[in-house]
């Protein structure tokens, strides 16, 4: 969603900017901004824009912006539509502008006093309170920083900000509380930003600020203070974002891209494992003997693809570690009634590591008494890994298509390491069978690798999708939220209506859907319900559907007229889920190809879902 970057140098700093909002694209937005101090007007510039990046650029360019000092945002719209006047930098009295992620609970309180004290809104944003109440501060004699100390004391919700004033051209300050901020330090210039990919050409030695910190920012040196004022330090870190992962490469799309970066990702997630020669608590955490050992039960909770993840891996833990498994969608977790096991496992799943809902999952379950919190993420050092007493980091590389595609099976790895881990403390998983399972592991890039081979056959399935409105998809068992995942990938990036069914419940309901032009897709690898599935199928062919199978090399299934099979060259047993998760992102890309959707930023909808 929304996305800041910030620079002071001594350079002219819009290039670092307009870089940075690019970078910045993949989270989803709908309009973009960037204020520069002028120090030679002694003016504070802005220009904004409804839509992409590049429009505002072309607009800084043909007014030519240029300055040592300046901030940037991409919005994604929430208080107020989509339109110039509420994107931002918003810009008070023509004197202070701010960026501003998350949202202010009570800024109608503060707007009534706000406008009180004479201050006009040319906004519909909770945003434009914060300038207003910064610059009120700033009018009873307070320096920079402690007008801004002053009015996150009055605000209530989540924020991460970043000011500038052009009566203060070499200073810019920042705060955090609720959403990700970060500080780049540069040799005589530093940078501010929410995402360290939107200033890693700069510098990789970035600070990430702790709830309520303010930061104060000069070319020569940065200050960071935590809730109560004091100044502090706190840790320097070095990223290890790879800017090839941010760049396209030879790729028509990032999403294509990452489908084809799997075995890799997959491989670096499991090295790890391997290292170590087998599964062991160590792998989450030091403390992660002591927490995981007499584990009960384990609660997952995610939001969307990192939510269906979790569905498969309910299957695992079940069966493999032999405990129960629930698994709740985060946003409803969050608001239900939950009966507190503490000897309960909570695992969040989440890419990104700051969906807000996830986030407030996590928090809701530790204010019940869940101490035992792990947390499978993508993104060193964000919010959830945090607030999490374990993590296990899956090493996918940055993710930029808003469908997510290598975090998923990455995940999925991470999940089946926790699977074998707790089995294993349970005494559940003797010396041949963590053979195996490692041997499964070390072999599934080269499996993940053969799906990717299928590619020519999907594409020819692919175009006869992209004239559909509709498609089903069909699993049973483990590969049931395969076929939740392929259809949320088609309606994601292909707007082409799909649901998932498990195949057995085909007859209570779905079935009244099916006719020619209803394409059925089947997820039908070679395990124990696979004569189920072939039943289930005969149930559609029956009734006119065109059915596209995945199945394995030795499923025997016949080929007609109706029913168009593409094997998958072997059957990897358990972890097959992450072998036929490849087929259905690769028909999900291609159908919205073929009709020429944006596959990268499907509308309405972001990468990172930091607001309810
Ligand atoms: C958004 C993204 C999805 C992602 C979901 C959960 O909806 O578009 O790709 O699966 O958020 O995100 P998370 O970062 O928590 O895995």
């Amino acid at each position: 969603m929304c996305g800041i970057v910030g620079a002071i140098a001594d350079r002219d700093v819009v290039p670092v900017l307009i870089e940075g909002l690019k970078r910045l694209e993949y989270r989803g937005y709908d309009s973009a901004g960037i204020a520069v101090v002028d120090a030679n007007a002694g003016d504070v510039r802005r220009v904004r824009r409804t839509g992409r990046v590049a429009e505002m650029e072309a607009a800084a360019q043909a007014e030519h912006f240029a300055s040592r000092l300046g901030i940037g945002h991409t919005r994604w719209a929430t208080h107020g539509g989509v339109t110039e006047g509420n994107a931002h930098p918003h810009v008070s009295h023509g004197e202070l502008a701010l960026v501003h992620n998350g949202i202010i609970e009570n800024h109608d309180e503060q707007r009534d006093r706000l406008r009180k004290l004479g201050y006009a809104f040319e906004s519909q944003t909770d945003t434009e309170v914060i300038a207003h109440l910064i610059h009120y501060y700033r009018a009873q004699g307070n320096s920079l920083l402690a007008a801004l100390q002053h009015a996150v004391k009055e605000l209530r919700g989540a924020y991460a900000i970043a000011v500038i004033d052009k009566r203060d051209p070499d200073r810019m300050v920042a705060a955090r509380m609720g959403c990700p901020l970060l500080v780049g330090l540069g040799e005589g210039e530093n940078f501010v930003a929410s995402d360290v990919s939107a200033i890693v050409s700069s510098t990789r030695r970035v600070i990430f600020l702790e709830e309520g910190d303010t930061a104060e920012l000069t070319r020569d040196g940065v200050k960071v203070f935590d809730a109560n004022g004091a100044e502090i330090q706190r840790d320097v870190h070095v990223s290890d974002v790879s800017l090839a992962s941010l760049e396209l490469g030879p790729y028509r799309h990032f999403m294509q891209k990452e489908i084809h970066e799997q075995p890799r990702a997959v491989a670096d997630t499991i090295e790890a494992v391997m290292d170590n020669r087998g599964f062991s608590a160590s792998l989450f955490g030091a403390d992660a003997d002591a927490v995981m050992r007499d584990v009960e039960a384990v609660q997952i909770l995610a939001c969307g693809t990192s939510y269906y993840a979790g569905l498969v891996a309910r299957y695992w833990i079940e069966s493999i570690v032999g405990i129960p498994c629930a698994v709740d969608i985060a946003s409803e977790y969050r608001y239900r009634d939950v009966v507190a096991n503490p000897k309960q496992l909570v695992v969040t799943i989440s890419q990104s590591g700051e969906t807000l809902d996830t986030m407030e999952a996590l928090k809701y379950a530790k204010s019940l008494g869940h101490e035992r919190t792990l947390s499978i993420c993508n993104v060193p050092e964000s919010a959830i890994p945090r607030a999490s007493r374990l993590v296990y980091y899956t090493r996918a590389g940055a993710e930029i298509g808003v469908a997510s595609t290598k975090a998923f099976t990455t995940q999925l790895v991470a999940l089946f390491t926790l699977t074998c881990t707790l089995a294993k403390l349970r005494g559940k998983l003797d010396g041949d069978i963590e053979q195996s399972h490692l041997e499964g592991l070390r072999q599934l890039p080269g499996s993940v690798q053969h799906a990717l081979n299928l590619e020519p056959q999907i594409v020819a399935w692919a175009e006869k999708f992209a004239s559909k409105q509709h498609a089903l998809f069909l699993g049973r068992g483990m590969h049931y939220p395969i076929a939740l995942e392929g259809a949320l990938k088609l309606k994601e990036i292909s707007y082409i209506h799909a649901e998932a069914y498990p195949a057995g419940e085909l007859k209570h309901g779905p079935l009244a859907l099916v006719d020619s032009d209803m394409p059925v897709v089947v997820i039908a690898p070679n395990d124990m319900l696979l004569e189920k599935v072939k039943s289930n199928i005969q149930e559609v062919r029956a009734r006119g559907g065109e059915m596209f199978v995945f199945a394995d090399a030795d499923s025997h299934f016949g080929e007609s007229e109706q029913v168009h099979v593409i094997r998958t060259p072997r059957h990897v047993g358990v972890l097959s889920p992450i072998v036929h998760a490849i087929p259905v992102q690769l028909l999900a890309y291609h159908a919205a190809l073929a009709r020429g959707t944006d596959v990268d930023k499907p509308r309405n909808l972001a990468k990172s879902v930091t607001v309810e």
